[in-house]
């Protein structure tokens, strides 16, 4: 098996399913958080094999993606069983896809997991904060046709506006990082997406 080609297939498979979509998850997201990933990995020193594998498949079965309920873990599972990969390699990257979201890993930290998933998990957050995941949670929110705002609905979740999903989520990420380089990085996006919030407000009552 040679490792730069199931990746280079990978990445082939990806874009395809991927490309364009609506809700934030489209290649250019992959790209980035492969990127983000290499940075952390520059440190974290996990395998880089298993972590870019991780990194390119996270995504293809996202039920956002696939435009259905529950997401759909399958699509990663026999893309790495054609590629003849020795098992182990499979049961390490489907567990990183299967147990790193937001919305599975909020309230209960994942236990003994491995260096990868640190690594992996960290880089799909940093893609959600700062400028970037400003404009992800704006495209995201117009997507579903969210309004940006909405001061009588402060608090709501389901259905909310857009600037809802920063306290909902976007501002927990930072204290959410495993790693020392992703603390470091959401330290400063954290901040830049504080800032921001308090310009939109303030731009929005007319005292910015
Ligand atoms: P992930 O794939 O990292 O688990 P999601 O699928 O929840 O994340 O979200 C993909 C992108 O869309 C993220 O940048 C996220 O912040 C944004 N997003 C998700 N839900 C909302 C929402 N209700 N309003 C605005 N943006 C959202
Ligand atoms: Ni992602």
């Amino acid at each position: 098996m040679n490792k730069n080609i199931v990746l280079k297939k990978a990445e082939n498979f990806a874009k395809n399913l991927l490309g364009h979509e609506g809700s934030g998850h489209d290649w250019w997201h992959i790209e980035r958080v492969r990127n983000n990933a290499h940075l952390i990995n520059l440190t974290e020193k996990a395998d880089s094999f298993i972590v870019d594998l991780a990194v390119l498949l996270h995504d293809v079965g996202d039920h956002k993606v696939i435009k259905k309920t529950k997401d759909d873990y399958s699509i990663a599972e026999n893309f790495l069983k054609e590629q003849k990969l020795d098992i182990d390699i499979i049961e390490k990257v489907m567990f990183i896809i299967k147990h790193m979201s937001f919305s599975k890993t909020r309230n209960n930290k994942v236990e003994n997991v491995s260096k990868e998933f640190h690594v992996v998990q960290d880089a799909d957050r940093l893609d959600a904060i700062g400028a970037i995941g400003i404009a992800r949670a704006f495209s995201y929110g117009g997507s579903v046709g969210r309004l940006m705002y909405d001061p009588t609905k402060k608090g709501l979740k389901k259905n909310a506006a857009t600037l809802n999903h920063f306290d909902d989520k976007l501002f927990f990420l930072k204290d959410l990082m495993n790693t020392k380089t992703a603390k470091r990085i959401a330290k400063n996006r954290h901040l830049f997406m504080k800032n921001y919030v308090d310009c939109f407000l303030g731009e929005w009552n007319g005292k910015k």
